[in-house]
């Protein structure tokens, strides 16, 4: 496999920054696809951690290229923030990629606080208004931002209009030479590392490159085939990779499903192998089950096999990578969800509709847990007996093979059951 996509089998938060990293070391390039800094991809390289939002995590590997697609919306202060902690990396944004600005982030919290209790729970970074700009051919893209006059003329248009939906849910509007003023000068520091990554990736296929595409978010968040409307705004799906790259469809040869050997949801909506309490509480504090970008508790659920196959059906997984396998240790007995009862029937599907998902309760089959410490295994032969069995039931549920898996946050603490990326 050359072209391999990194996927969020789940909610998100599995550890895909993690795997992204890991497998950078063996590829030629890493593309971030979708999504903005609603994302919180977190790296320990040595026992340094990095959390990144926009950049790709390919970006502390110094000598691979690191591209932006054209999928993704950037905001150019947060994007500054990020690019000035870091030193000696390869980037390229791409100038079809949107811009995240001020009136997306006041227009994020408009509505959240207008829906009251039937809120998302977004991130509040602007994500979801920048996407509906963009389709509403309302956006900007980055190939205007760089370009002054064109950026300040088609400011002035946009921040008229949106000023007044401000003013319509009781916001401040937006002051025009303020925001270009700062903004400008954000324009010149991305200036350049902006070009046409579309054109870029393809010329390094034609060169046999290794390209890793890292989604952020899970399946589960995506726009079409998640829990809506609990849901992002972009697809994390590897099937949404060529249109938000660029590059043709049969051009991607697989991907890898990043997996929490549990279940975290952060944000409202559904998840019905959620589980509360004290056992929450612990695999909550084991695990640091904290958002990176909002600093908000995850919600706990177990394992749920049913959405991993959505995940399987609507993306494609050609392997499995299953992570923070080291917070299970010590808890007796492990659930796995393996059906809902819905409507007098057992299915293993989710129901398009909202209400029918929230509906389901989930049917769970029981392993037996283990209690060594498994943060130093080196190997899958070293693993715990039960530890194997956990992973071999799961993959045979889902009908995946086991590709990696990932006993601690360190990049050392990853092991390969497949290769990839090999010549
Ligand atoms: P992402 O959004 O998918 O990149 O995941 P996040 O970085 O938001 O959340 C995953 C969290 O789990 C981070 O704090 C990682 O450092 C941590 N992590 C990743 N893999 C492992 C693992 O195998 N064990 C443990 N204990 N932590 C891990
Ligand atoms: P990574 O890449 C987990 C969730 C938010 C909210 C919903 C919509 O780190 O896995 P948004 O701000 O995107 O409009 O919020 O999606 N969400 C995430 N949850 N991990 C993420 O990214 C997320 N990005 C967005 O909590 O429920
Ligand atoms: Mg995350």
């Amino acid at each position: 496999m050359k072209r391999v996509v990194v996927v969020g089998t789940q909610w998100g938060d599995e550890g895909k920054g993690k795997i992204t990293d890991y497998l950078a070391q063996k590829a030629d390039i890493v593309v971030r696809y979708q999504g903005g800094n609603n994302a919180g991809h977190t790296v320990v390289i040595d026992g340094k951690k990095y959390s990144l939002h926009l950049l790709p995590s390919g970006i502390l590997n110094p000598k691979i290229d690191n591209v932006m697609a054209n999928g993704m919306v950037i905001n150019p202060k947060a994007f500054i923030a990020e690019t000035e902690k870091l030193s000696n990396f390869k980037l390229h944004v791409s100038d079809r990629a949107h811009i995240v600005l001020p009136y997306h982030l006041e227009l994020d919290k408009a509505y959240e606080q207008n829906k009251g209790d039937e809120k998302i729970g977004t991130t509040h970074k602007g994500i979801g208004p920048t996407y509906t700009d963009k389709s509403a051919r309302l956006g900007i893209r980055v190939s205007t931002f760089i370009h002054p006059e064109r950026f300040k003329s088609r400011l002035k248009e946009l921040i008229l209009f949106k000023n007044q939906e401000l003013t319509h849910y009781g916001k401040e509007p937006i002051d025009f030479d303020q925001v270009y003023h700062e903004f400008s000068s954000y324009a010149d520091v991305m200036r350049p590392y902006v070009k046409d990554t579309s054109y870029f990736l393809n010329q390094a296929i034609e060169a046999s490159k290794k390209i890793l595409f890292e989604g952020a978010q899970g399946v589960l968040l995506c726009l079409d085939h998640g829990t809506y409307p609990y849901v992002t705004s972009s697809s994390p799906t590897a099937s949404s990779v060529p249109l938000n790259t660029g590059i043709a469809p049969w051009l991607i040869d697989g991907a890898i499903g990043v997996t929490k050997a549990y279940t975290t949801r952060v944000g409202s909506g559904p998840m019905p192998s959620e589980i509360h309490g004290d056992l929450a509480v612990h695999i909550r504090t084991v695990g640091n089950e904290f958002g990176t970008t909002t600093g908000r508790p995850r919600r706990i659920g177990w394992l749920d096999t049913v959405v991993l196959k959505h995940t399987k059906r609507v993306s494609g997984l050609s392997y499995l990578a299953v992570t923070l396998l080291d917070v299970l240790t010590g808890i007796p007995e492990l659930k796995i969800a393996v059906s809902y009862n819905f409507n007098g029937e057992v299915i293993d599907r989710i129901p398009a509709d909202i209400e029918d998902f929230m509906a389901c309760t989930p049917n769970y089959i029981t392993m037996p847990g283990w209690t060594e410490d498994i943060t130093q295994v080196k190997s899958y032969d070293e693993l715990p007996f039960n530890t194997k069995k956990y992973l071999e039931k799961l993959c045979a549920l889902v009908g995946v093979p086991l590709g990696i898996f990932s006993v601690g946050p360190d990049r050392n603490q990853t092991i390969m059951v497949q290769s990839f990326f090999e010549d």
